[in-house]
């Protein structure tokens, strides 16, 4: 059992594969949280032992217990009204206007396995799985508000849940402000804060900060998780590497408005607190409602980034994504909109796809510009019926026509956004957001739906499975391209316009959850103008995500290097795009774009029809190395090797989980500043014993001269790359 609780102390203990989380109550009455870290063997006995001796500060307050003041104390959930004037990760307003909440213990129980959270997306367990949960009951007796906190423990993942639960047993409504899903503690200050953070193009760039007195956050309001900032943080060591070093990342399962910060106060403790953005935010819960906030997912790893990575990974490739595509290997594709944007009529469609089948590609995806009257972005989306000026055949009879040349067809949907210039604004006005008397800003010239609605679900439900079933489709792109503005809901009352961006959520997750079940055998990807909303929230429906609209290798370099801090590989979809660059007009050699593109879910972006025979060769051949690479790409360990946001290469490799075989891609990211002719990289995760045969057959070393003496990377040329692939004998 990985959960423990000591009834002579009142202690918790959360024990994974390497780490201890301890909480404990104080006089039986207040959770505190008390230790997260490296695992521990032995505990104090008692709870006063583990908390500061110097409990009472001149000018702080007497306390809740006993002299305690809660503003000295790491109090596992704290909430706004009391001693605790830190930010809480709990704020509410009752009906009598008050606003202080004092949780004290309730009950706690602890079983196998895990529960689903009800209509958001989390992890899961599977039969055979070493997990365990512990749900704690706290409540404000004034209130009668309850809150139940729910852990769950991935011994063998090394990872840490946590989720909570509101239930109004009161007889008034209850107006939450804030409720967060994590509040966490570092006992000391010294700890930069790394997050990912970008644009359009630029998603998930590594920064890192130190963490000083005062609050450090990164948020969205943009009612995605967005291009700009990611719902993860890491506390690391300063100078913490891939393989050496503390660090404790904290991840959220949520694709809407979040913030993720940390607070030092005055006694140099921080605070991490992470969930659903409080600003803007509202929430009335009616006596006998239950509140759900979204699951957090807390890794702890003495062993650097690389270490805390490999645990997500894992963790979200078979406890996050489900459905057939988890272990499967995927169909590599090609997809029109680099090759044709809006300008293509079914005969180019078909020409691709033969050109296509030449060159080995398994699955033609036609993008953006097949419906409606859509042949540019100004119209159309809302009208999810086919063009027949431009596809006479319909979608079926094109899906019969790409199967019989031997490709699997797939199609480009934006379900949750609606053209002002389409037959569905014309007949629902008011099924966009909007504000009433206000007049709407105009992203990439469409709005959006309000998913808060039934109707609305229910309309997006009912267009996207015609869609499906007009023929043999076996993949759907599900595209979002637009920021929030002017926020209101013309369905909800004033007094829950504050509840529209969770409501929206809860309403695309409810859709995506109907249409994945409904369609088990369609192939998924999310997309939303790149990675503009690649997180693990939407990794629960989609087992794959496009990672950015910036198709450029070495861009990539960066994009994907900071993206695999928390996403697996095998959910990273990776294009080789056309040279010049279609983005930036950078000219890469074609071998360089595939192997950046071979250490994801790759995919072709690209006019064939263009390309000499000589060229779509190359491209057979790059499928035929990839198919014998992939199940040790998207299905092995990552470690990486060589950052390029500290060098001018970018290096990693994936190792499969046995340690047989290892594949390694390392690609110079800019022009040289010195003219060193050569790189030594080492690698990392092999058996030191074995021997690794390259599959050339020219190479032959022992793990473990790979991992200390390494290998010589030689062309340090601008944008040259170079794959290697050894298998153990
Ligand atoms: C944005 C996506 O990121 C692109 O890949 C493409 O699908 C376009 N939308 C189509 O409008």
């Amino acid at each position: 059992m990985s959960i423990k609780f000591n009834e002579n102390n009142n202690v918790f203990i959360l024990s994974t594969k390497n780490t201890s989380y301890i909480m404990g109550l104080l006089k039986g009455k207040h959770l505190l949280h008390l230790y997260y870290g490296k695992k521990l063997s032995s505990f104090p006995s008692n709870v006063e032992s583990m908390i500061p001796s110097r409990l009472s500060a001149s000018g702080s307050a007497s306390g809740i217990e006993g002299g305690f003041s809660s503003d000295l104390l790491p109090i596992e959930y704290p909430t706004y009204g009391s001693t605790d004037l830190r930010t809480p990760a709990f704020h509410a307003v009752y009906e009598d206007g008050s606003a202080t909440t004092n949780l004290e213990y309730i009950s706690h129980t602890i079983y196998d396995g895990k529960k689903e959270l009800s209509g958001l997306p989390s992890t899961y367990s599977e039969s055979g799985d070493d997990v365990t949960s512990l749900e704690i009951k706290l409540g404000d007796k004034r209130t009668r508000l309850e809150v139940m906190l729910i852990y769950s423990v991935y011994e063998k993942f090394d990872a840490i849940v946590r989720s909570v639960n509101f239930i109004n047993d009161g007889y008034g409504t209850i107006n939450i402000k804030s409720a967060l899903s994590q509040c966490a503690y570092m006992f000391d200050k010294d700890f930069d804060i790394v997050h990912l953070s970008g644009g359009y193009g630029t998603e998930r760039l590594i920064n890192k900060t130190k963490v000083s007195h005062g609050i450090f956050t990164v948020d969205s309001k943009r009612m995605s998780s967005s291009h700009h900032h990611s719902p993860f943080i890491a506390l690391a060591r300063p100078n913490v590497s891939e393989t050496e070093g503390e660090v404790y990342g904290f991840s959220l399962i949520y694709s809407g408005d979040f913030i993720a910060g940390a607070e030092m106060d005055t006694y140099d403790n921080i605070r991490i607190n992470m969930g659903i953005n409080p600003f803007g935010f509202n929430w009335k819960l009616e006596p006998g409602d239950t509140f759900q906030i979204p699951e957090l997912v807390s890794v702890y790893s003495e062993n650097g980034f690389g270490h805390m990575s490999r645990c997500y990974h894992k963790l979200y490739r078979k406890r996050l994504c489900r459905g057939k595509f988890r272990d499967t290997h995927r169909p590599i594709l090609l997809n029109s909109w680099e090759a044709c944007y809006y300008d293509f009529n079914e005969e180019k469609i078909i020409n691709l796809a033969k050109k296509a089948k030449q060159a080995g590609i398994e699955m033609l995806v036609l993008d953006d510009g097949w419906f409606g009257k859509r042949d540019d972005d100004t119209t159309s989306l809302g009208d999810w019926y086919v063009n027949r000026k431009k596809i006479p055949s319909g979608l079926g009879g094109l899906a019969d026509r790409i199967n019989s040349i031997g490709l699997k067809f797939g199609i480009w949907m934006e379900p949750e956004m609606i053209s002002p210039q389409s037959e569905l604004y014309k007949e629902h006005p008011d099924w966009c957001i909007a504000e009433r008397g206000r007049e709407s800003s105009l992203y990439r010239n469409q709005l959006i739906l309000d998913l808060s609605r039934t109707e609305v679900q229910d309309f997006i439900i009912n267009s996207v499975s015609s869609v499906l079933s007009l023929g043999n489709i076996s993949y759907l792109k599900w595209d979002m391209n637009r920021n929030v503005s002017e926020k209101g809901s013309q369905n909800l009352p004033v007094d829950r316009q504050q509840e529209l961006s969770h409501r929206y959520y809860l309403g695309l997750y409810r859709v995506l959850d109907v249409i994945s079940k409904q369609f088990p055998n369609v192939l998924f990807e999310g997309c939303a103008a790149g990675g503009g909303r690649y997180d693990p929230g939407m990794l629960y429906y989609f087992p794959q995500y496009w990672t950015s609209d910036n198709s450029d290798a070495i861009s990539r370099l960066y994009i994907q290097y900071g993206t695999s801090l928390v996403m697996p590989s095998s959910t990273m979809v990776t294009h080789v795009s056309s040279s010049p660059n279609k983005q930036n007009g950078r000219i890469t050699p074609m071998d360089t774009r595939a192997n950046v593109a071979m250490t994801g879910q790759l995919g072709y972006e690209l006019n064939l029809l263009e390309l000499s025979d000589d060229e779509i060769l190359q491209i057979r051949t790059q499928i035929d190395a990839y198919k014998k690479y992939r199940d040790t790409v998207c299905f092995g360990d990552m470690y990486r090797l060589k950052s390029p946001f500290e060098s001018d290469c970018s290096s990693v490799s994936f190792v499969k989980d046995d340690k047989s075989s290892v594949f390694v891609m390392i690609c110079n990211s800019f022009v040289m500043k010195h003219l060193s002719p050569m790189l030594n990289i080492k690698l990392q995760g092999l058996d030191p014993k074995g021997v690794y045969v390259s599959d050339d057959g020219t190479m032959a070393y022992t793990g473990e001269f790979l991992m200390n003496r390494g290998l010589y990377f030689a062309d340090r040329r601008d944008y040259k790359s170079e794959i290697l692939y050894f298998e153990k004998q």
